[in-house]
């Protein structure tokens, strides 16, 4: 990796170096492998040929109303047309066409409470309710094209509203529930949203936690798009009402017909936006449409998890919030008549054991996680898990960040009985599916490594100039060519998604990550080569936290660094130049207000694990901030190579600065 491109340091040499000696290997057990989805010959009969394979999933996980004639229109590059003239509905899609084939009775979601409060729906059930969900935001003016915002926690509404918009055309955008006020405001903006959907609030940790206050401080200012905000009643705590704009859920949707016909759409018709950190300061508004993106969730969700949809419990532990909440809770298991679990709160609420004790009362037989939570986990003890009865479960996930060889390890000997085959699966917010994944069954897995690409998929690494590297060697990870569940672009500003994804290298997709193949030609992902950090799984870019440190008045500059740490993956470290008076302030107030600002205009996830006050930043002679210097001192190392700052004092003036 050059210097230019970023954070690689040597901490991730160390990292990888370890992750060479890796070469454990589980093969898939001679019974798994009998019954698998996931067949011998799958690879060689996609790469024959790729858009005829995915026309083939498309007709088989999806009902369309019109059959579409061509499967990949790139005419136009890198805007990808799949399936294109082909119309369905993905709500039908996900619900009704279940309840018409003999299967309303099954359960669609089992939803638990954090307080423990439990609902479950059965698919018969959830159509009627995404059906008055959609009656519902008709009679409030929303129709096709319309962008929704939706601002909710885990609960069952929020999978409601998502599909009651698709239902009806509508573009939802779904903002975490964890972003501030003001980080939902310049969702609405860019979006111009013209419905909000939300909750008086939530539960965290035994507590009420609100969201309609953040709703309304985005909202407080005129010349915004909104005209209606529908509220779930969650957590009863009061909130203001904005009288005209504001209706209650089980008034608004509670009185509306259950009557509803889908109409189907275009396969290129925007389904949702998500907004994700990128390298600048503003977070982009990733497009994605629906055929495609249908087609390549469900695919994966069977081949990848091996799902049997009449007997599996799936859950993933994703937010709504995210896309892997998005592919994965909202749309994959419903489109494919899966029964999922649905749970709002955090793992140590009211005990550490609360994941596992859910596996065991609903018999969850494939769960999909995030590494942070494995490592969490894993230092909570495994006597925790051990009190539970885990043996339902046939197939683990991983998501979100490269998991580490070790929380590898313990997953599959304490959560999966030295049996269950865990799928390392590497994605995107932009890719909207799985993209590399062993698939079990078939593959025999490695601790550490996604390996192979989903069939169908084009996945390579190379080298400065775009050449493949050969195997035993490292690159940047890129896609040579579309896939159906590709980002569409972003949202008002097509230029950008060419620069940001297609510029690097010449035809092909630059993802941002760094990855190396073994040399049995495997791919172990590395992380992100650019400013992008990874904070429990969750996005977050260096730039996006910059501004808003130095929006505040006391921030003369501010350089972010994403530092190595044990559980999170990384943790965000700040280093500031205060202002005139502010360097007279006590150190502890100041970082602490900075802190808190940070989670004001972005959300608690980015406030700063670390900040330290220093007189310079190092910089190269064009002004660009040196990070990987910066990292070093946030890891605890001897700062590297300096030769290329424009004052090479400043490394001696910031280490004395923080001794002092
Ligand atoms: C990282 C989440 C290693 C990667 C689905 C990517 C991973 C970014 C893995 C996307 C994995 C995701 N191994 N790294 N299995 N999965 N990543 O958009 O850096 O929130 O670029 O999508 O997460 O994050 P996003």
């Amino acid at each position: 990796m050059t210097e230019a491109n970023g954070n690689q340091s040597a901490a991730t040499h160390d990292a990888l170096e370890n992750l060479l000696q890796e070469n454990r290997q589980f093969p898939p057990s001679p019974e798994f492998a009998a019954a698998a989805v996931a067949r011998p010959g799958i690879y060689e009969e996609a790469a024959a040929d790729r858009p005829a394979f995915w026309a083939k999933q498309a007709r088989e996980l999806l009902s369309w109303e019109r059959d579409f004639e061509t499967a990949l229109d790139w005419s136009d590059p890198p805007f990808a047309k799949w399936f294109s003239g082909g119309t369905l509905n993905a709500a039908y899609n996900a619900l009704d066409r279940h309840v018409e084939n003999g299967l309303g009775d099954r359960v669609a979601i089992h939803f638990e409470g954090e307080p423990g409060d439990t609902r479950s729906y059965t698919y018969a059930q959830l159509t009627e309710e995404v059906k008055k969900a959609a009656n519902a935001f008709e009679s409030l003016g929303v129709s096709k094209g319309d962008r929704v915002a939706v601002y909710l926690p885990m609960i069952p509404e929020a999978v409601i509203t998502m599909l009651a918009c698709a239902r009806i055309g509508a573009v939802h955008s779904v903002v975490f529930g964890g972003f501030s006020a003001e980080a939902l405001r310049s969702r609405i903006e860019d979006a111009e949203a013209k419905l909000v959907v939300t909750a008086d609030g939530t539960f965290r940790r035994g507590k009420p936690s609100a969201l309609k206050p953040a709703v309304d401080a985005a909202l407080a200012e005129d010349g915004h798009t909104v005209s209606s905000v529908v509220v779930v009643r969650r957590n009863n705590e009061p909130v203001d009402w904005t009288a005209g704009r504001d209706k209650w859920w089980d008034e608004t949707v509670g009185s509306a017909s259950a009557e509803h016909t889908a109409v189907a759409h275009d396969a290129e018709h925007p389904l949702f936006i998500l907004y994700t950190s990128g390298t600048t300061g503003k977070p982009k508004g990733i497009l994605h449409t629906t055929g495609g993106y249908l087609t390549q969730c469900a695919y994966t969700h069977r081949a990848v998890f091996d799902l049997k949809p009449e007997t599996d419990v799936f859950w993933c532990t994703a937010d709504i919030g995210w896309v892997t909440g998005h592919s994965y809770v909202t749309y994959a298991p419903l489109i494919n008549g899966a029964t999922q679990l649905m749970y709002e709160g955090t793992p140590d609420s009211p005990h550490q054991g609360r994941w596992w004790e859910l596996v065991q009362k609903y018999k969850v037989s494939i769960l999909y996680t995030a590494p942070t939570a494995i490592r969490t986990m894993m230092k909570w003890g495994e006597d925790i898990p051990a009190r539970y009865d885990l043996s339902s479960l046939r197939v683990l996930g991983s998501v979100g960040e490269p998991i580490n060889p070790e929380a590898w390890m313990w997953y599959r000997r304490v959560i999966g009985g030295d049996k269950a085959p865990i799928v390392d699966t590497w994605w995107q917010t932009e890719t909207g599916a799985h993209m590399i994944a062993p698939l079990p069954g078939i593959t025999a897995t490695k601790p550490g490594s996604a390996q192979v690409p989903v069939p169908g998929i084009a996945v390579d690494i190379v080298d400065e100039t775009g050449a493949p590297v050969p195997n035993g060697h490292g690159g940047y990870l890129v896609i040579r060519e579309p896939w159906p569940a590709m980002l569409r672009g972003i949202w008002g500003d097509p230029q950008r998604f060419k620069d940001t994804y297609w510029s690097r290298f010449e035809g092909m997709y630059f993802a941002g990550d760094g990855a190396k193949k073994d040399d049995d030609g495997d791919i172990w992902l590395l992380g992100r080569v650019d400013d992008v950090m990874n904070v429990s799984g969750h996005r977050l870019s260096t730039t996006e936290i910059e501004s808003a440190l130095v929006s505040h008045p006391a921030v003369a500059e501010a350089a972010v660094v994403g530092a190595a740490d044990e559980t999170t993956g990384e943790a965000v470290v700040a280093f500031v130049i205060l202002r005139g008076s502010a360097a007279e302030q006590p150190q502890e107030e100041i970082t602490a207000e900075l802190r808190e600002h940070v989670g004001k205009e972005i959300g608690p996830i980015a406030k700063p694990r670390r900040i330290l006050i220093v007189p310079e930043l190092p910089k190269t002679r064009s002004g660009k901030i040196m990070r990987r210097l910066l990292k070093d001192i946030a890891e605890g190392r001897e700062a590297g190579d300096a030769t290329t700052l424009a004052d090479n004092t400043v490394m001696t003036q910031i280490a004395n600065s923080l001794k002092g």
